[in-house]
């Protein structure tokens, strides 16, 4: 059985051998492995994670199959602008189209209730999760191009209206 909970501090090393796992998994098509190294040593450090999750703008909730963790989703609210950011969404290949993505995706939003739209950048070529995302009701609204330790990462931007 699937468990959602909140992340705790002590999950950050569970957290991050889950994300360096599900880049290296995902874009090893886009990416040499020297390039995923740089850019998840860099974003998913244990200590980078720790410092999200002592952010009170930040949520990150995991799934997990027994004591296993098999997904989370972190996303953090700017209040200024009403926005909802989901800055990461993964789910282990072996746990994937069992409806694990939309349920972390739809509890993450839903602990801003005050959130009116909801945001995030996805890979370009990353064709599946852009799916993923439009059928979560999510549309393109332009592109961006972040670069991490000289490795390009082309994003297309995608939002959603929260309000009913
Ligand atoms: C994108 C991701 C989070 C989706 O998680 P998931 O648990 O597999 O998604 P769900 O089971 O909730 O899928 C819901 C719907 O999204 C769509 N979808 C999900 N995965 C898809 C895929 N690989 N190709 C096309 N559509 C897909 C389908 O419509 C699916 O419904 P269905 O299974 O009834 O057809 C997961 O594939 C993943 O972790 N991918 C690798 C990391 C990644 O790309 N993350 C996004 C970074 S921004």
């Amino acid at each position: 059985m699937i468990i959602f909970q909140k992340a705790k501090i002590r999950d950050a090393g569970e957290i991050r051998n889950l994300l360096r796992k599900s880049w290296f998994d995902s874009y090893s098509d886009f990416y040499t492995d020297e390039e995923l190294d740089k850019v998840t040593s860099r974003w998913h450090s244990v200590e980078a994670l720790k410092n999200r999750l002592k952010d009170n703008s930040v949520f990150i909730i995991i799934a997990k199959d027994g004591d296993k963790a098999v997904g989370l989703c972190d996303v953090s609210f700017d209040v200024s602008k009403g926005k909802v950011d989901i800055q990461k969404l993964h789910v282990s290949t072996s746990h994937q189209r069992q409806g694990i993505g939309s349920e972390l995706n739809r509890r993450a939003i839903k602990t801003f209730p005050e959130a009116a739209v909801a945001d995030l950048e996805v890979l370009k070529k990353n064709y599946r999760a852009i799916s993923f995302y439009k059928k979560q009701g999510f549309r393109k609204i332009g592109e961006k191009t972040f670069v991490v330790e000289g490795v390009k990462l082309p994003c297309v931007v995608m939002e959603k209206s929260l309000s009913i």
